[in-house]
């Protein structure tokens, strides 16, 4: 071969890779035919932020146009409303108001000051509409009054806003059963019972306590779990039906979201939520609520046939950004040392995919299954009370079968303590809170799956979950 020829072919691999380099920026470059990831990325995470964080989707007409929630609120004392476990983000004060807090010469006895909050956008989910008095008119309700809360740095529950980590200190059932007027809920339930009463309406709302809510309340009816049995003993009878507020936060890469997994995807519980549950005006359509045995209150409300014109539609276009942004919000992670003890941890990083077998379903590092991340209550030994309020899927026998979804436990750290030492929130574990502690978890997966472990291989486990 001439030198030249080889000169050329030499160069070959240079301008292979030149050409495959001009190919991947030409695609950053935003064209208007293909678009660009990072420019679409960093459009969808602002548009989801600012939706998950003030969007009411309209929800205003129920809260406060039905409910009359506003009425409560405007003589709600900065106190009571820090006691029904609402957050103020400090970063929505004016210096002066955060000085007065810091000095403690903030009113907390004063409602207007409760209000001036809310003007300011200040009280984490609530969005105020006001008259010119000052007073509220109506008020609306978004994502983030459930799953967002502060970091405390200014008070016990004021400071820096932190999205998707759910206030596991927020009273739902109490607020709701605050509202002046019940009848929208009381009507809805009396699909299921006819002669349910305004009063026990109230009475189950105030049954769920801090960091609980109950989505399926409102399909089904079913406002108590009539036996809930842990390690084959009854531990409780007619146990409230309400779930834990799960984090928005470290779901990318699960395929089954919400407790149970019944459901769908991040996007579906959404358009429910914001439709159905927070009663914002769009479109949502699932035809396994027509299922009249199941949930009873859905069929006859017709609640998976919500339908609204695309000029009325505040839900159907947010659907994507509102996604978007959730799965761009990583988990918290914990700090070796501080958080937990990185010896004990390494010890229990071998027994959770050894001996305790925990690895077999939460798979490292997505920590639950890739594929279909489900198991019945029959493989978990748990009751399947919760279980069954969700969807079925069918089993290989061609059986539905209903399940839990195996939980993420990346970030699990935060609440074994309790967010930045704030008691109320700490612990309480699986869908209901039954486990007190990780210890707890741990314990009963020793007794329940006989895995015979040491009082110290427990520790280890622990210290390895809190280093997720
Ligand atoms: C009143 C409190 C409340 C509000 C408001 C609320 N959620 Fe939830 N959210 C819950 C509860 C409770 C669950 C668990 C439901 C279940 O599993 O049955 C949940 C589940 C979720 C999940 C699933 C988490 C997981 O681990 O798979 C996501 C994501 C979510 N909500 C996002 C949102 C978004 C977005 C909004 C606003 C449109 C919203 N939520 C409004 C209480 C709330
Ligand atoms: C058969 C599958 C399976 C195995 C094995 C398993 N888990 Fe789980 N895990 C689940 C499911 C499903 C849930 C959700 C249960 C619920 O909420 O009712 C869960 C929940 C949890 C939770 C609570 C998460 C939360 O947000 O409250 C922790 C902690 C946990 N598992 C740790 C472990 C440890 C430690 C092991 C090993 C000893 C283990 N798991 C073994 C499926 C499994």
């Amino acid at each position: 071969m001439k030198k030249h020829h080889l000169l050329l072919l030499a160069s070959i691999p240079i301008i292979v890779v030149l050409l495959a380099a001009q190919n991947e920026t030409t695609q950053d470059t935003s064209s208007s035919f293909l678009g660009s990831a990072e420019g679409n990325s960093r459009e969808m995470i602002n548009q989801g932020r600012h939706i998950f964080r003030f969007d009411t989707f309209g929800d205003e007409a129920f809260w406060g146009g039905q409910l009359k929630l506003h009425e409560t609120i405007n003589h709600l004392t900065p106190r009571q409303a820090i006691e029904l476990g609402l957050k103020v983000d400090s970063n929505a004060l004016p210096p002066a108001v955060i000085q007065a807090i810091k000095s403690g010469t903030v009113n907390l006895n004063d409602p207007t000051v409760t209000l001036l909050l809310i003007k300011l956008k200040a009280v984490l989910g609530v969005v105020g509409f006001f008259n010119a008095s000052g007073t509220l008119k109506s008020v609306g309700l978004t994502c983030a009054v459930c799953h967002s809360t502060v970091d405390n740095s200014i008070a016990p529950s004021i400071g820096r806003r932190i999205d998707g980590l759910a206030n596991r200190d927020l009273n739902v059932g109490a607020i709701a059963a605050s509202a002046p007027n019940l009848q929208p809920v009381v009507d809805l339930l009396r699909l299921a019972d006819p002669n349910i009463t305004a009063a026990q309406v109230r009475a189950v709302l105030n049954s769920w306590g801090p960091g609980k809510f109950d989505a399926e309340l409102f399909l089904d009816g079913k406002a108590f779990n009539p036996q809930q049995v842990t390690n084959g003993v009854v531990t409780g009878m007619h146990v409230p039906g309400a779930t834990l507020l799960p984090n928005a936060r470290g779901l990318s890469g699960h395929n089954l979201h919400t407790w149970t997994g019944g459901w769908g995807t991040v996007s579906y519980w959404n358009a429910f939520v914001a439709v159905d549950e927070l009663h914002g005006k769009g479109t949502f359509f699932d035809e396994r609520f027509d299922n009249a045995e199941q949930f009873p209150i859905a069929a006859k409300a017709k609640l998976g046939h919500v339908s609204t014109d695309p000029d009325s539609d505040r839900v159907t276009s947010k659907l994507a950004p509102l996604q978007f942004y959730q799965l761009a919000l990583p988990a918290v992670k914990p700090r070796p040392g501080i958080d937990f003890d990185p010896d004990a941890a390494e010890r229990g990083d071998k027994l959770f995919s050894g001996k305790a077998n925990c690895n077999s379903c939460h798979r490292e590092p997505l920590w639950t299954e890739p594929g279909w991340n489900q198991h019945t209550p029959g493989e978990m030994k748990i009751d399947g009370f919760e279980a069954r309020r969700a969807p079925a899927s069918i089993n290989a026998e061609g059986k539905a079968v209903h399940g839990y979804r195996t939980m993420n436990l990346a970030g699990i750290f935060v609440r074994e303590r309790g967010l930045f030492m704030f008691p109320r929130d700490k612990g309480r574990f699986y869908h209901d809170g039954r486990f007190k502690t990780l210890f707890d978890v741990v314990n009963s997966y020793d007794a329940r799956f006989d895995l015979d472990l040491t009082n110290q291989e427990k520790h280890d486990l622990v210290e390895y979950l809190k280093s997720l």
